[in-house]
């Protein structure tokens, strides 16, 4: 066995993160880790990577007990991890990012030519040939997950740990990464996969292991493990179906709520149109970087210079800067919500009551007795796990700080609210509370936009879907017309075949 833990314990303050797990890895497998949002994923792997220090248990290395106390030591046993936000450096060059801290050197000074040349040789390995002289934050985010398992495993070499390496990618970048990782794994590495995609797990992975409330629940092959019986471990109950009733909710023939006309910037999306009804949900589907994020900035005044105007009923609407727009009655909750939502040291409260705060002015402050009433409705609601709303939002794990961003916007209680991948990093269970909480805000009257890679989930909250493509709104499907099928064939067409479709 390349790896073995046992009885690993990690107490935090009123919680019991690790209790008792054991886990093996083999070498030349991929092993995937799953379990709800705080189930105690992303700990164990900083205990294994000496980010964390162990309460208690045991941590062998091909057979040798190993205690790492930070990061590097665990690299220099060989034990390398890659984060969701890729740990390099996005203004440094490739070749700088890859031999960080280990460059070739001549007479004492860095040797440029040796560096570009090693850099160049790494890659190769991957299939990779880029200008290493870039800026690495040039090349897009699967590149970049590229570079940083290449520079994992060049420091490390024996384990490889991916945590939700997947999340900001579309699916064809999906596969370049998942063929890098079997590359590794036929090398003989022992690769851990840390996601909330369940499809990916069963096309990547040899093993399973669940976590539940910090405790194992089981392993078993990948092979042998069947989708409901997977999310039965994980949950410890079952799944409620999901009933995409979409024939009940016509929203089509209701009468436009908001008005955007020629909405665009030159270089940045082409000028499109939209109307958006009272308790609508449109849907934007589309590769990345197709101008999903930047068509929802455009609405939300995050974008200047750009052409276009919005109206209500009332009459012509000024969006001029996100300010304005949460002035409309206009909300966002963006993809990146760790950088840009989230006050790590603030309780899960004040998180929460702060936009409404901001919206409100400083001036007038909302009565403490207001703030709980709003935190404990939405932790509820929302199912975020913490032990209470005074609890600091840092201490959440990663999927538990999206649902609370995501409280704050619901909390403004915004009549256009733009939700981007708002199901990312969260896990099963919280993924169908969530789209049934959608449904809910939308028979109460709030009208939503929603970025989604995921096709059925689009699917399943959309009233309409509109796709883009190379920064262009390229069709419009509603009703009936939205089945994965036509969605996926919007996305892929070409300019000539869209005559037909074109929104
Ligand atoms: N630094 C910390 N201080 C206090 N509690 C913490 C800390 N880090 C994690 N926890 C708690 O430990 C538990 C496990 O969290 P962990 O981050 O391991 O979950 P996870 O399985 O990675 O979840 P997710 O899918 O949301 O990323 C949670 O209850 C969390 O609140
Ligand atoms: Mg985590």
């Amino acid at each position: 066995m390349l790896l073995t833990i046992r009885s690993l314990d990690k107490r935090f303050p009123g919680t019991r993160a690790l209790d008792g797990v054991d886990f093996d890895l083999r070498a030349g497998e991929v092993h995937a880790l799953l379990g709800e949002n705080g189930a105690g994923k992303s700990t164990l792997i900083k205990c294994l990577t000496g980010a964390y220090r162990r309460d208690g248990g045991e941590i062998r290395l091909e057979g040798a007990a190993i205690d790492p106390r930070s990061t590097v030591e665990a690299q220099d046993l060989g034990i390398g991890t890659v984060y969701q936000e890729v740990n390099l450096l996005p203004n440094l060059t490739v070749a700088q990012n890859l031999m960080f801290g280990r460059e070739p050197r001549r007479f004492g000074l860095i040797d440029a030519r040796a560096m570009r040349w090693q850099a160049r040789a790494m890659l190769a390995d991957y299939g990779l040939d880029l200008d290493v002289e870039r800026d690495l934050g040039s090349y897009p985010v699967a590149i970049r997950q590229i570079v940083a398992i290449a520079r994992a495993v060049a420091l490390s070499g024996k384990v490889l740990i991916l945590d939700e390496p997947t999340a900001s990618l579309d699916a064809r970048e999906v596969g370049m990464v998942f063929d890098v990782v079997r590359g590794l794994r036929d090398r003989g590495l022992g690769i851990v996969f840390v996601s909330h995609f369940l499809d990916q797990v069963f096309q990547l992975t040899d093993r399973i292991t669940v976590l539940r409330n910090g405790r194992k629940v089981v392993t078993e092959e990948t092979r042998g493990l069947d989708r409901m019986r997977l999310i039965r471990h994980m949950l410890g109950r079952e799944l409620e179906a999901e009933t995409a009733d979409r024939a009940a909710r016509d929203r089509g023939s209701r009468p436009a709520m908001l008005e955007f006309r020629g909405m665009g910037r030159p270089g940045l999306i082409e000028p499109f149109d939209l109307e958006i009804a009272q308790g609508e949900v449109a849907g934007l589907a589309g590769l990345l970087g197709s101008g999903r994020t930047e068509s929802a900035e455009l609405l939300f005044g995050l974008r200047g210079a750009r052409t276009g105007e919005a109206r209500d009923q009332s009459g012509p609407l000024q969006l001029r800067s996100p300010r304005a727009a949460i002035a409309a009655g206009f909300g966002f909750a963006p993809e990146d919500r760790k950088t840009d939502g989230i006050v790590a040291d603030l309780s899960v409260r004040e998180n929460i009551a702060l936009g409404l705060q901001a919206r409100r002015g400083w001036a007038r402050p909302i009565a403490r007795a207001e703030r709980n009433r709003l935190a404990d409705d939405y932790i509820r609601r929302l199912d975020i796990r913490t032990s209470g709303r005074e609890k600091p939002v840092g201490e959440l794990s990663g999927g538990n700080q999206q649902k609370v961003v995501l409280a704050r916007w619901l909390a403004m209680n915004p009549r256009f609210l733009i939700l981007d991948e708002p199901t990312r990093g969260i896990d099963v269970g919280a993924h169908a509370e969530i789209l049934r909480l959608i449904r809910e805000l939308t028979e109460q009257g709030m009208s939503l936009m929603v970025i989604s890679s995921e096709i059925d989930e689009l699917i399943a909250v959309s009233d309409r879907v509109i796709v883009l493509r190379d920064r262009r709104h390229v069709a419009q499907l509603a009703g009936e017309e939205i089945t994965g099928d036509r969605i996926m064939r919007a996305i892929a067409a070409t300019d000539a075949a869209d005559s037909g479709e074109a929104a």
